[in-house]
């Protein structure tokens, strides 16, 4: 089969990315083209781009609603430790059994040759490069100067394409979704991803990077949901602390991991918990918010007790909530894609530092509300929460 690779950091996917896959395909050079988010940035180290597993799902959402089987995203860049350069992830893709192409613009031939390891890019592929209307670039005068370099390793393929000039970073600063497919446009505002995503800005270098980090180590321990809800939750969390004078960087670091364990075995889930915090939980549902805060040190190293404590009570609360424990346990049912019914007013009273306090007690209330409609008993520290937010009961 003939293969072309389509890679790039689709922060957001638009159309002028789908009329370069549907050129690549019209042209007939290829059978099949598989689309390869980065899973890191290499030019701007750190904050540039959203977190990798949210272009993954944005692109993945969007070209199953577009395309069928002839089309498809890989993940292979998830899995690859550091920054990945063309060379390393074509040597991970390619096998002997098919033919493959490497899609781009013709923009990119003059300064091919400065890319890392071109030579080594050439020998798994062919350029497949798309002409757009009023593109300037002398391709035949430019395969030449190649040729030259590269001898016969260089193979050049040329297709037409449609005339769409869009930049990602022109859609992340406006705003302007008009030229981004509906699926995208529809994750984009379920995860406000350009809104509430912008909170990673106001965190240090050092915690942005680990927040990007965090979420590559994250994607195959969560499934899709779960995985960008977590990732929600820290960059809501970040949001609140900025308004409320408190950490950033804790927020963002302690919401964004807060699910961390909540898909390893229960067993595992059990003894993590112990480890954190002998038995304090036992209920299966409580057992990821411990667990979750012992994984983190263990697996991701930190070490910092008021992240620690921010998981451990996320589910719960605790007596003595902490600034930090209160915006964990908000954020974590105000984020962006929750779609419970009462949150219009929860999240309009946590907009504001005068009023956090009081969505904090909605909050509670509504989870008391909930356990009490179907008959869960309510753990010990949820109580203790709840007699100091309201004296005896909720009103
Ligand atoms: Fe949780
Ligand atoms: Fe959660």
């Amino acid at each position: 089969m003939r293969i072309g690779f389509f890679g790039g950091s689709f922060d957001p996917i638009h159309n002028g990315h789908i009329s370069m896959i549907e050129g690549a395909l019209r042209s007939g050079a290829v059978d099949k083209v598989v689309v390869i988010p980065a899973a890191r940035n290499s030019f701007k180290r750190g904050r540039t781009l959203s977190a990798a597993p949210y272009r993954f799902y944005m692109v993945k959402e969007t070209l199953d609603d577009l395309f069928g089987e002839n089309v498809e995203v890989s993940d292979a860049e998830m899995f690859i430790d550091g920054i990945s350069y063309t060379a390393t992830t074509l040597e991970r893709l390619c096998t002997e059994k098919d033919e493959y192409y490497w899609i781009c613009g013709s923009d990119i031939l003059p300064t091919f040759d400065k890319w890392r390891d071109p030579g080594k890019i050439l020998s798994y592929v062919t350029l497949l490069v798309a002409k757009r209307p009023g593109d300037t670039t002398d391709i035949e005068h430019e395969k030449e100067r190649l040729q030259d370099i590269f001898g016969d390793l260089l193979r050049v393929e040329a297709f037409d394409i449609k005339g769409y000039e869009e930049a990602s970073s022109r859609i992340r600063s406006d705003g302007d979704l008009s030229n981004v497919p509906a699926k995208a446009a529809e994750f984009i505002k379920t995860h406000d991803l350009y809104g509430s995503g912008k909170a990673i800005y106001d965190a240090s270098d050092s915690a942005a990077e680990a927040f990007l980090e965090y979420a590559i180590a994250m994607y195959p321990l969560l499934k899709k949901k779960r995985l960008l809800h977590t990732l929600n939750v820290g960059l809501l969390a970040a949001r609140y602390a900025k308004l409320l004078g408190s950490d950033i960087d804790k927020a963002l670091i302690a919401g964004c991991l807060h699910d961390c364990a909540k898909e390893l075995p229960v067993e595992q889930q059990t003894e993590l918990a112990k480890r954190r915090c002998g038995d304090l939980f036992t209920h299966e549902r409580l057992l990821h918010s411990p667990a979750g805060a012992e994984y983190a040190k263990e697996v991701f190293g930190i070490e910092d007790e008021e992240i620690l404590d921010a998981i451990t009570y996320h589910t719960t609360g605790r007596g003595g909530m902490t600034v930090l424990d209160k915006i964990v346990y908000l954020a974590d049912k105000l984020e962006p894609a929750r779609t419970y019914a009462d949150l219009t007013d929860m999240r309009a009273y946590a907009g504001s530092k005068e009023t956090f306090d009081e969505a904090v007690r909605l909050c509670l209330a509504s989870v008391l509300d909930k356990f009490e409609r179907k008959g869960i008993g309510v753990h010990p520290l949820s109580l203790e929460f709840a007699s100091e937010l309201f004296g005896d009961k909720p009103s």
